[in-house]
């Protein structure tokens, strides 16, 4: 009898110190209040520009973006796996959105297993993680020359192993990466994934001795990753916790080994929001953060995303972080929502990147047709 009490009490102590947070991330307490979204147009272009998952500003007025329409069916990351007629491949497109139309062209044809995710721009050079849907996952590197994509490296390592975001880091070409999980597919997965068992991490990749290594561990599901302008920071969004982490980079003097220091210096909460990828404004020093005010939604349509199947596009939400502001050394008070939304005008927003000059915020959907662009003073 004291056994089972013990059980019952060990159970119910569990449940719920998991279903707090799964209260949180479902979407149940979050009420969506929409931000006037009139200065906003979305960018469409040909069969295939949809299902983008991250933007790049390569110059004003100038984005890459990494669509995959195969996340229909197929969410690496979520593991959602369902029957197809034919395999779809994603591409990377370019979007000259100043001029008047916006331009919208494929700028690399995937090869026969492509499937982009996170992106980095390195100089000339673009590094994109492809979760290929019959390979392990790699980073492919792309120069661009003349505005087409030229690849030139397919970078794989063990460690790399469920790659998510990526962020370019020093000359020679290094980054960090983050694994959103530790196990790829299956039950493990669903285990880890469902139980918020934080084994997801942060990992840094020298291209000098082409080392891929941990620098910080025990994290729940990380997504977003971004270095300030002097990359002596990096931010890292943790899609459970609902937060985003800022960490010093400490170089460590007896192995030459990088590392970011133990506590992170800072953080921002998003409340409700499961936050998805970072982009750092390194005119402004803001920190523009996207996430899903409403997880379940999302993992809703994550399942059953065609057309046909006509389940509700999810919300998206798009915060800044304003990092290097002054007025208040409360982190908190320097969040500032930039664009809301119930999914009827944009949802299933993952990120949302800043041109400063043209004071436009471009932003990208999981399940979206085009990207949005909008009309922001940040
Ligand atoms: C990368 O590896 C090279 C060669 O081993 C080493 O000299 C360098 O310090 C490493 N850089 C970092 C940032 O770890």
């Amino acid at each position: 009898m004291g056994y089972s009490l013990a059980l019952l009490v060990v159970g119910a102590a569990l449940l719920a110190s998991h279903l707090y947070p799964w209260i949180h991330l479902s979407g149940y307490l979050t009420t969506i209040e929409p931000t006037d979204n009139k200065q906003c147009q979305r960018i469409e272009g040909p069969l295939g520009f949809r299902n983008c998952e991250d933007i790049i500003i390569a110059a004003p007025g100038i984005a890459y973006t990494s669509c995959d329409p195969a996340r229909d069916y197929d969410n690496m990351v979520m593991d959602v796996h369902r029957p197809k007629e034919r395999e779809e491949q994603g591409h990377v497109w370019r979007i000259d959105y100043m001029s008047d139309p916006p331009t919208v062209r494929k700028i690399f044809e995937g090869s026969s297993d492509f499937h982009p995710l996170g992106m980095t721009l390195d100089k000339d050079r673009l590094y994109i993680i492809n979760l290929a849907h019959h390979a392990p996952a790699s980073v492919e590197v792309f120069e661009i020359v003349s505005d087409a994509l030229r690849h030139v490296q397919t970078i794989r390592h063990p460690f790399i192993h469920t790659p998510n975001s990526i962020s370019s880091w020093g000359n020679d070409g290094s980054f960090f990466f983050t694994n959103d999980h530790h196990f790829i597919r299956g039950i493990p997965k669903v285990i880890e994934n469902y139980a918020r068992i934080p084994l997801g991490s942060l990992g840094f990749y020298n291209a000098t001795s082409q080392e891929a290594y941990k620098v910080k561990g025990g994290l729940l599901f990380p997504n977003g990753v971004e270095c300030d302008k002097s990359q002596s920071t990096v931010f890292v969004a943790e899609t459970y916790k609902m937060e985003v982490k800022k960490y010093a980079v400490v170089v460590q003097e007896e192995d030459g080994k990088l590392q970011v220091s133990a506590a992170a210096v800072d953080q921002i909460k998003v409340p409700g929001t499961s936050v998805d990828n970072l982009h750092y404004d390194k005119v402004s020093g803001d920190l523009i953060i996207s996430g899903h005010p409403n997880g379940l939604a999302l993992v809703k349509k994550c399942q059953h995303a065609t057309e046909q199947e006509n389940v509700p596009m999810p919300p998206s939400r798009i915060v800044v972080w304003h990092t290097t502001s002054t007025t208040t050394t409360h982190t908190q008070s320097k969040m500032e929502t930039v664009f809301e939304d119930d999914g009827t005008t944009y949802g299933s927003a993952s990120t949302g990147a800043t041109d400063h000059k043209n004071n436009k915020l471009l932003i990208s959907g999981l399940y979206e047709k085009g990207i949005m662009i909008c009309d922001r003073s940040l």
